[in-house]
């Protein structure tokens, strides 16, 4: 009999599996694909490999301007991808060895959910019946495959997902990215930056979902600049091959590639582990918790992707922390205040808190400051023309920070401090009195600050 059963091993899964297998919980996690799901083998960390080799690919060529004079610079894609496979495994085998020293039992197989006995629940897998007092169940998201003429039939030919653009050999010619939320322009930014012509379909008027309209215009400038095609306000109807087919202004058009990459958002995965045997509600395909992260069914618990949401992987394993906190009876609940959102483009999206648009729509009264990055010294001696931004958001009567948004370098690595000052609730003054190091591209929000009076 096991404490806890869990199921699925990405960021939420296993990083759950290890605080209770720590706590002195006898722990299962199941797991039918590879340790550290999508994040880790086809997510997250794959593609951060490619961006920093296409980064680096970049500076490299674009080095005259700071200089330093390179010739002959070429791109190995079959060499990028055999490194990022090498961080993959690496990673991989890194968790496989942290769940042994937590005491977590690992099983390589697909479970299912079968009918509870009494308050015990039961998995079967590979023809066992596992048992537990605890249910946790991690099993993620898959990509929405939209339901038009000609996708299912060209998918994994020449419609690919999120899992089959990390691993082209090839650098298409010309690709053609349909969705340009957080997946599309991830890739689209590393493709454009190695040699393809990339066009972005956008049923929105604007890329990069709800990042703060200013700084997603402003990105897409940038790659404009270097050869990227967008087409917004444009709602893809079909495809045939390698043609994509969309309405523009009610007008129909068409673009042609040798790749089409579907980013149209995921999807929890509710089906195939038998949650049907169990009385857990869901909403909106997902599963409905509470702020302890347990499950209209006392017991179970859901964490990550499959709760809809944010979809991060950092969101998914303080999640996973909570559950395991209130399973303990350790009191817990989980925060959505100050959860970091990175786009990690060349420069990177970063923002935290609330956007601009949601605090309109609450109607709620807001100081806000808007200043260029060139401001930063750091900024300026270490980059050619950047249009970068970074946005702060203030409660007009508590002086609280509520939101911070930022374009530029080393955005994705700045946020968190941003984020612990909302969390903490901390006020201007508070703000004011801490101390940054110079000269660090930081120190903007303490410029942004003073320009609060
Ligand atoms: P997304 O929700 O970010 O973007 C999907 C885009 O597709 C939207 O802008 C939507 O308007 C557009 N779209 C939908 N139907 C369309 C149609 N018929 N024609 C044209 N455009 C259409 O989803 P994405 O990029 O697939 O990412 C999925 C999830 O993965 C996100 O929830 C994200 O949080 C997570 N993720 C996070 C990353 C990060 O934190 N850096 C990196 C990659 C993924």
């Amino acid at each position: 009999m096991y404490d806890l059963i869990i199921i699925g091993a990405g960021p939420g899964g296993y990083v759950a599996a290890e605080r209770a297998g720590r706590a002195g919980m006898r722990v299962a996690l199941f797991e039918k694909e590879n340790l550290g799901g999508v994040c880790l083998n086809e997510g997250c960390i794959p593609s951060k490999a490619l961006l920093n080799s296409a980064k680096l690919y970049r500076h490299a060529a674009d080095s005259k301007a700071f200089g330093v004079v390179s010739e002959g610079v070429s791109y190995d894609q079959a060499r990028v991808i055999k490194r990022k496979n090498k961080v993959v495994r690496r990673l991989v085998a890194g968790i496989s060895n942290q769940m042994s020293e937590a005491g977590v039992e690992v099983i390589g197989a697909q479970a299912m959910i079968i009918p509870r006995e009494g308050d015990v629940f039961r998995v079967e897998a590979d023809d066992l019946v596992y048992e537990s007092r605890k249910l946790l169940i991690a099993t993620g998201s898959e990509p929405v495959i939209l339901p038009l003429p000609g996708i299912k039939e060209s998918l994994g030919d020449t419609v690919i997902t999120n899992r089959e653009i990390l691993d082209l050999e090839e650098i298409p010619k010309q690709l053609i990215v349909i969705g340009g939320g957080v997946i599309g322009l991830e890739m689209a930014c590393y493709y454009q930056s190695v040699g393809s012509q990339v066009v972005v379909v956008e049923m929105l008027d604007h890329i990069a979902g709800n990042v703060d309209p200013e700084i997603g215009r402003r990105l897409q400038q940038v790659y404009e600049k270097l050869g990227m095609v967008f087409h917004l306000s444009s709602c893809v109807t079909r495809v045939e091959g390698g043609t994509v087919f969309f309405e523009k202004d009610g007008a129909g058009q068409e673009v042609s590639g040798d790749c089409i990459l579907l980013s149209c958002g995921r999807q929890p995965v509710t089906t195939g582990f038998g949650l049907e045997n169990l009385p857990v509600k869901t909403e909106r395909g997902a599963i409905l918790v509470n702020e302890q992260m347990e499950t209209s069914c006392p017991g179970v618990y859901a964490i990550g992707d499959v709760v809809g949401g944010y979809m991060l992987a950092h969101a998914a394993s303080r999640e996973g922390e909570v559950a395991v906190n209130h399973m303990q009876g350790i009191e817990d609940r989980m925060s959505y205040r100050a959860i970091p959102s990175v786009i990690y483009t060349d420069p990177e999206v970063a923002g935290v808190g609330k956007t601009k648009e949601e605090l309109d729509t609450g109607g709620c009264a807001y100081l806000e400051v808007e200043i260029p990055m060139g401001w930063s010294g750091r900024y300026q001696a270490e980059t050619e023309r950047g249009t970068g931004l970074c946005r702060l958001l203030l409660d007009k009567e508590s002086k609280e920070l509520l939101g911070c948004h930022l374009l530029t370098p080393y955005a994705s690595e700045m946020i968190l401090a941003f984020g612990i000052m909302i969390e903490q609730k901390m006020t201007v003054d508070a703000m004011k009195r801490t101390v940054f190091p110079h000269p660090t591209i930081c120190e903007i929000v303490r410029e942004a600050l003073f320009q609060l009076g």
